[in-house]
């Protein structure tokens, strides 16, 4: 049995990962850049902002300023969608799973490239249900970057081989197996090199489903 299993938020647990296209798709229409809901998932899915805004405008020449700006619009654009974020919006069984996992004595995390992760959960009503929270604040290197995941094992006292990491996005199975921990893909196994284990969707988990040999 592990002793903690630390979460991905964006696209595991609630759909964020929508909000965040959307708002990318809203910021390359001014700009005029072509952006598509393929490439997102294959280059944006749990990229962190300044990497995706890099993907977005590559072959183009910005300033440091504009790309300063290009990002904060970006997060207007996403914190339009996210302020009207209701618990209604945590995936189907969310809150059930992880009452299960505390009451088998398991301790959750979240590593979450995003700074907005706090707003979110909030939003969702779920941020008492967490022993540890690392977000896009806590480490320099984003994932696949191990770091995330190495902080949120830390934040919890439990050693990496003990943790399960659940993930939505391949860099993010990247940086779980790097951390040294076991890898639950959530979404088509296409998408994924290498997870221990992979489900369609979180919808209706039990504790059980995360449980990799
Ligand atoms: C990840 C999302 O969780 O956070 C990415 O999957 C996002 O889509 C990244 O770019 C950074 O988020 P934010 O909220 O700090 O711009
Ligand atoms: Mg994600």
């Amino acid at each position: 049995q592990p002793q903690a299993i630390i979460f991905d938020l964006d696209g595991v647990l609630t759909d964020t990962s929508e909000y965040h296209y959307q708002a990318w798709k809203h910021l390359a229409d001014d700009e005029g850049i072509p952006l598509t809901h393929e490439e997102n998932d294959e280059h944006l899915r749990g990229v962190g902002r300044r990497e995706s805004l890099m993907y977005i405008i590559r072959g183009h020449q910005y300033s440091e300023d504009q790309i300063q700006e290009m990002m904060e619009r970006k997060n207007r654009y996403y914190h339009a969608f996210i302020e009207h974020m209701t618990p209604k919006e945590v995936v189907t069984g969310g809150v059930a799973l992880l009452e299960e996992i505390k009451s088998a004595g398991i301790k959750v995390a979240i590593a979450s490239a995003s700074k907005n992760s706090h707003l979110v959960l909030d939003r969702l009503q779920l941020t008492s249900y967490f022993d540890g929270i690392a977000d896009g604040n806590c480490v320099v290197n984003g994932k696949p970057a191990p770091d995330i995941f190495v902080y949120a094992a830390g934040l919890v006292n439990v050693f990496t081989p003990n943790c399960i990491g659940v993930e939505d996005a391949d860099a993010g199975i990247q940086a779980i197996k790097a951390a040294g921990m076991k890898a639950v893909a959530i979404g088509p196994a296409s998408r994924f090199h290498g997870p221990d284990k992979v489900l369609p969707n979180m919808e209706n988990k039990h504790l059980k489903d995360l449980l990799v040999e």
